[in-house]
């Protein structure tokens, strides 16, 4: 029999990369997902309940971590029309909930309200990350009329100064008004989104970290905080012990990744990708889902060799074998397991790829 600890370890590690309620909501609503990622199945039963719908991937903001932010080349920048993302929805009957972000400010696509709009009707859940920065006080009132469910505030600092190390070309000003204007009309209103306040901590701003927790609580909002994730060759640069203590437990070979089984990726051009890592032009696998014109010719794509190939990685007999031309789960290294390269020797970090060789000294001066 398996050790029980190994299994709780095991469980651990998948909930802080996953979120329970999701995992427990796909077992209870569809148990036969569950089972084919449980049992690690190239091929999936049926659609997921939950997707990640990128509605632009352009930004105002020039996080020098980000590869929106950093401008880097290879990535045409798309605003999804409404019509597309209306489409696509409904080519997914079982769909439950939608992440409508992923590498821009969500915010930035002008028909961004038409969509969480569109989900509020069809009792689809939807999440935005957004920087708040992107807009006025006047737009608050149209978060407030047609919001997402959750809205997750990236706001890295609680003055000027330690905001935009990271959140470079970010005005805090703006950013505590549209904040403090947000809190005061949900309440008066008596609607509006969940709020979250999410601060991703570093050297230069963790100081800032108790002010933030206050300030959220006085208006409403949830507060949560994060290590700011850095690749290797940077982690002086931005951590010193006291950051880099706090640094979530690095994934080992035994993880599955459930992006695969339990969340498709679509990127603004409408093409899929595997998964949030998937920004690049060259992450498109297959044309435009607004060629489809069924669910079924959906789960025909989403049981194509492409994902069928990276299901495989995962697979238990599995062994490590160089690869001439390895597809982005095979190198990936935030679920490193026996199936492609060896994560320990292949210099490749997923969310920063090819593009952080790139010299360009990431701390504002
Ligand atoms: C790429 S952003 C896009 C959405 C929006 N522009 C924003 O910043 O919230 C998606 C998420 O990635 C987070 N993020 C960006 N850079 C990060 C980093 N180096 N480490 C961890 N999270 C990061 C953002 O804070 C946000 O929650
Ligand atoms: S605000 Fe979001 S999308 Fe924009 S550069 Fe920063 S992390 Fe990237
Ligand atoms: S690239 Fe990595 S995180 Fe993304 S789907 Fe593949 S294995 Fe999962």
């Amino acid at each position: 029999m398996k050790n029980p600890l190994h299994s709780i370890q095991l469980l651990k590690k998948i909930v802080t990369r996953y979120p329970l309620v999701e995992i427990a909501r796909t077992v209870l609503s569809e148990p036969r997902l569950a089972w084919a990622y449980q049992r690690r199945s190239r091929t999936v039963p049926c659609l997921p309940a939950r997707m990640m719908i990128d509605p632009c991937n352009r930004c105002n903001l020039k996080c020098p971590l980000c590869p929106t932010g950093r401008r880097i080349p290879g990535i045409t920048p798309v605003h999804m029309p409404f019509e597309q993302f209306e489409h696509i929805v409904n080519l997914n009957p079982r769909l439950k909930m939608i992440d409508l972000f992923n590498l821009g400010e969500p915010f930035l696509n002008k028909d961004i309200f038409r969509m969480t709009a569109y989900c509020g009707l069809r009792g689809i859940r939807t999440g935005i990350h957004t920087n708040l920065s992107a807009f006025d006080e006047e737009f608050v009132e149209r978060i407030i009329e047609n919001p997402p469910t959750r809205l997750h505030l990236s706001i890295d600092g609680a003055r000027q100064e330690t905001y935009e190390i990271y959140r470079q070309n970010g005005d805090f000003n703006r950013v505590r008004n549209n904040m403090e204007r947000l809190s005061t009309r949900i309440r008066e209103k008596g609607k509006g989104p969940v709020v979250e306040w999410a601060f991703l901590y570093h050297k230069h701003n963790h100081q800032d970290l108790q002010e933030a927790e206050a300030w959220a609580r006085r208006l409403g909002f949830k507060f949560f905080a994060r290590p700011l994730v850095v690749p290797q060759a940077l982690i002086p640069d931005w951590h010193n012990e006291e950051t880099s203590k706090k640094e979530p437990v690095s994934f080992k070979a035994d993880v599955v990744c459930p992006h695969l089984w339990l969340q498709m990726t679509v990127r603004p051009n409408g093409a899929p990708a595997f998964c949030c890592f998937g920004y690049l032009d060259k992450d498109d696998l297959a044309e435009p889902l607004s060629s489809l014109s069924s669910p079924g010719q959906l789960l025909e794509l989403w049981n194509s060799s492409v994902f069928r190939r990276a299901r495989h990685c995962f697979d238990k007999k599995a062994v490590y074998r160089e690869i001439p031309d390895p597809i982005l789960c095979e190198i990936c290294t935030n679920y490193p397991r026996t199936g492609g390269l060896d994560p320990n020797v292949h210099p490749y970090e997923t969310p920063f790829r090819e593009w952080i060789n790139d010299p360009v000294d990431p701390v504002k001066k």
